[in-house]
């Protein structure tokens, strides 16, 4: 996939609502689609279904008002996968009921529901013949998970398609800089950093209307598969090889993504 293509700018402005905008996610989302707006956690807290409905509702009027049809994309979450094993109450809260929120808003005010969703849904098992078909594909079955975090994204895409109208997308990312002394040479992933995915998914949600209207609800947007440690490489040619069971939190050992299907649609759009 061309995900070294150079940084895809919309003309026009698209009426998007990006939760979680102070994120990593959605602070490289911003600038490629104008016309999104991204209100951080302290000016829109997901866990507050009041809140969650006033945001979609203006979205809405301001897409309808424009002839549009309003983007919620979805991306608030509990992230820290360590931390959500002993903080499972706060996790769940954002991450499964602040979801249930998004996607009931979204129902009641006819926008379309981007949800930010991952490849750790999956169980992440080395499996040679799965690997050999390019990785876990959208209606491969989800679980078990590994983590508490990945389990509440699970739970997650089941809130999610509360929404009659949305785009599941499943992705991988890693900051820009990598952050570790070490890689996992034992994990084999299709993660890609931040800034290099983030043309594509702006494109899959800027087609997410024409996506869905095929009758598609889940879509596996990520990078090439590598090992963490090779991804790791690219950026800091000096990161010591390591295991994952330096983790200190059960990790998969090939959560490989297929982007056949999303290749297939932006090839014919
Ligand atoms: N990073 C990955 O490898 C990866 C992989 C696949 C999928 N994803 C998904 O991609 C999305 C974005 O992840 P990211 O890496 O950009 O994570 P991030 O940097 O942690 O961003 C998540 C954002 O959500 C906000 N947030 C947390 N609780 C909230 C609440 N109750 N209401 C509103 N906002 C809240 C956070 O605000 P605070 O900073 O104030 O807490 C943060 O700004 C998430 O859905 C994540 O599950 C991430």
């Amino acid at each position: 996939m061309g995900l070294a293509s150079p940084a895809i700018r919309y003309p026009e402005p698209v009426p998007i609502l990006i939760t979680g905008g102070g994120g990593r996610l959605a602070r490289e989302l911003l600038p490629l689609l104008p016309g999104a707006i991204g209100p951080t956690r302290a000016e829109l807290d997901v866990t507050d279904p009041g809140q969650v409905d006033a945001a979609v509702q203006a979205l809405a009027q301001r897409a309808h008002a424009a002839g549009e049809d309003g983007i919620v994309v979805h991306a608030a979450a509990y992230t820290d996968v360590r931390a959500a094993e002993d903080d499972r109450d706060a996790c769940y809260r954002t991450n499964v009921l602040g979801t249930r929120h998004v996607a009931a808003a979204c129902a009641r005010h006819g926008a379309l529901l981007v949800h930010v969703s991952t490849d750790y849904v999956f169980a992440g098992d080395a499996d040679p013949e799965r690997a050999a078909r390019g990785g876990y594909r959208e209606d491969d079955e989800r679980g078990p998970t590994r983590n508490y975090y990945a389990q509440t994204k699970l739970l997650a895409e089941d809130e999610a398609r509360a929404a009659p109208r949305r785009l599941l997308l499943r992705t991988s990312f890693r900051p820009r800089e990598w952050p570790y002394a070490s890689g996992f040479t034992d994990v084999r992933t299709s993660q890609t950093y931040v800034d290099e995915l983030a043309p594509e998914l702006a494109e899959a949600i800027r087609l997410a209307p024409a996506i869905v209207a095929q009758g598609i609800h889940t879509l596996h947007v990520a990078g090439a598969p590598t090992t963490v440690f090779e991804l790791a490489r690219r950026r800091k040619p000096d990161v010591r090889p390591a295991s994952k069971a330096e983790a200190g939190v059960d990790l998969p050992d090939d959560v490989v993504l297929s982007t056949a299907l999303w290749r297939r649609l932006r090839d014919a759009c």
